[in-house]
């Protein structure tokens, strides 16, 4: 599905869990992790199933990770920037991060 980038001409460094790792510059975070190789974005908070971005339009909620300095964000509709510190979100989410509650998003 997703192919694993092997360059970039104009990089980006920026760390998921503490890994260092590099994109194009104008990627989003959606795109920049999944062209790194890494397939699981955060955990559901009811089942615990690993997530990943599905829709990458911005309406499947599926691609929540956490950036250090702006909280979490929609992985697909944010654009990767230099020194970007990403985690994954924690299986208990606080609504008030997102706006969104856990049950709206089916
Ligand atoms: S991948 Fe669907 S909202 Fe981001």
């Amino acid at each position: 599905m997703f192919r694993l980038r092997t360059h970039s001409t104009d990089p980006v460094t920026f760390s998921f869990e503490g890994r260092r790792l590099t994109a194009s510059r104008g990627d989003t975070i959606a795109a920049a992790l999944l062209g790194s190789g890494v397939f699981i974005f955060r955990n559901s908070p009811v089942s615990s199933s690993p997530r990943a971005p599905f829709c990458m339009i911005g309406n499947c909620y599926e691609c929540f990770v956490r950036v250090e300095a702006m909280g979490v964000v929609q992985a697909c509709l944010t654009e990767i920037t230099e020194g970007m510190k990403i985690s994954k979100v924690s299986n208990l989410i606080d609504e008030s991060e997102t706006g969104i509650k856990e049950s709206s998003k089916r």
